[in-house]
């Protein structure tokens, strides 16, 4: 891995690389790498701070820095810095990348005498470089009371006392003009856009502004997981007796169902049950593309899926979520038909689709990818008239 100064004839690449990092993570599309694009003509941007990040001579990772400026209470305004986008390769997030590209920068950003930066981001990424809330500063979030604690707004000195030594004791942001440009002019954004292949722009749990598809019926509500639903999870997945009649094996730790929140379970058609006498998880009901699994599915035909916890066995909570998103199924999408399957030793899933109006198929599938076992499963299909 080595990072190095971007160049010119890097510019189209790392553009891309922004898209792509950015990409319906937190709206449908992304505006960034035009953000980037532009930025680059910017008399804020700063070329000496501007880093790419190279595997096997590959760019996989990106960071710029900007100038910005702090508004004290008299009126006057203080120079400050800021930086952002931010990116790594899809293919490699999470595995540590960002942190070493982002202490790397903030380093050279010390030595060039950078004392302060504040910024919007997740502080569950961020508190690893060294990053707090700005309110813990007194630094305020403009748009914002004064006196609310805005969580996505964070702060660093570089340079430990550099507030107090330039007599700073509270002072308000607002992220620098260069970073509005896609709302300033969305026709320039959309012409630039269209030079880069089509990508579908999705709408996803875990976008900013976006609860989601919440359905609700008499004892349950059907909503997207969110992060902190990891420890109500572990309680029922780490349970030997459910994830196995399943296909999946139980859960080893918070850590893990934290994982399966930010990937099997972030999609808009995996809902967790919450059951409104507790307002907790207490199982999964969703739907998945089948093309390419072993079932014996037609083209596109959706896949479902559920499990519940032992406290809730046995109450007609699964079959009252299956009915729940059937009802959503029908009257939202053009799905014709849904296949299910269940463990041949495990009647009772049989038993809450059949409930729903799913009637075997007569046949049998093992599908050791999917539910991770050689064991046979019967196969059921629900027609939708
Ligand atoms: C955000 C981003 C730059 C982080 O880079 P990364 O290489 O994936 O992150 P790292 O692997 O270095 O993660 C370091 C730590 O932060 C945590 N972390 C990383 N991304 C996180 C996220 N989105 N939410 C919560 N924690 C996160 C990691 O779990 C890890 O913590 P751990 O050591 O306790 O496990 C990268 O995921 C990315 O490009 N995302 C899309 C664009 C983006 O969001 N940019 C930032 C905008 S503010």
């Amino acid at each position: 891995m080595k990072i190095r100064l971007e160049i010119p004839a890097d510019y189209r690449e790392v553009e891309n690389l922004t898209r792509e990092a950015f990409w319906n993570v937190y709206r449908p599309g992304c505006t960034e790498h035009f953000v980037l694009h532009c930025y680059r003509n910017n008399p804020d941007f700063i070329p000496e701070l501007d880093f790419v990040m190279e595997e096997d001579g590959r760019i996989i990772g990106h960071v710029m820095f900007s100038k910005a400026e702090l508004d004290l209470p008299d009126g006057s305004a203080r120079q400050s810095w800021t930086f952002g986008p931010i990116s790594i390769h899809p293919d490699f997030k999470r595995k540590g990348y960002g942190i070493q590209l982002l202490d790397y920068a903030l380093d050279k950003a010390r030595e060039m005498g950078i004392g302060f930066l504040c910024m919007e981001g997740n502080i569950d990424f961020y508190k690893h470089a060294g990053f707090d809330l700005a309110s813990k500063k007194n630094i305020h979030y403009h748009d914002f009371p004064k006196e609310d604690v805005v969580p996505f707004f964070l702060a660093q000195e570089l340079i430990p006392g550099w507030l107090k030594s330039n007599g700073i004791e509270e002072a308000t942001y607002c992220p620098p003009k260069g970073y509005f440009v896609a709302d300033e002019d969305p026709e320039a954004f959309e012409k630039y856009e269209a030079t880069f292949p089509k990508k579908e722009k999705l709408r996803l749990p875990g976008q900013l502004g976006y609860d989601g598809i919440i359905l609700e019926s008499g004892r349950i509500v059907l909503r997207p997981w969110r992060e902190n639903d990891a420890t109500a999870l572990y309680k029922y997945a780490s349970d030997p007796e459910v994830g196995p009649r399943a296909g999946w094996p139980p859960h080893k730790s918070i850590k893990e169902s934290l994982e399966i929140i930010r990937t099997v379970f972030h999609s808009d058609t995996t809902w967790a049950i919450v059951l409104k006498e507790t307002g907790e998880p207490g199982g999964a009901m969703g739907y998945i593309n089948s093309d390419g699994n072993h079932h014996p599915s037609r083209a596109g035909e959706p896949l479902v899926g559920d499990w519940v916890g032992k406290p809730c066995w046995n109450k007609g909570i699964c079959t009252e979520a299956l009915q729940l998103m059937l009802d959503h199924i029908r009257e939202t999408t053009d799905i014709r038909s849904l296949i299910g399957s269940h463990f041949i030793d495990n009647p009772a899933s049989g038993r809450v689709m059949e409930k729903c109006g799913f009637v075997p198929t007569g046949e049998t599938c093992v599908d050791e990818t999917l539910a991770g076992s050689d064991s046979p499963m019967r196969v059921l299909r629900l027609e939708i008239l």
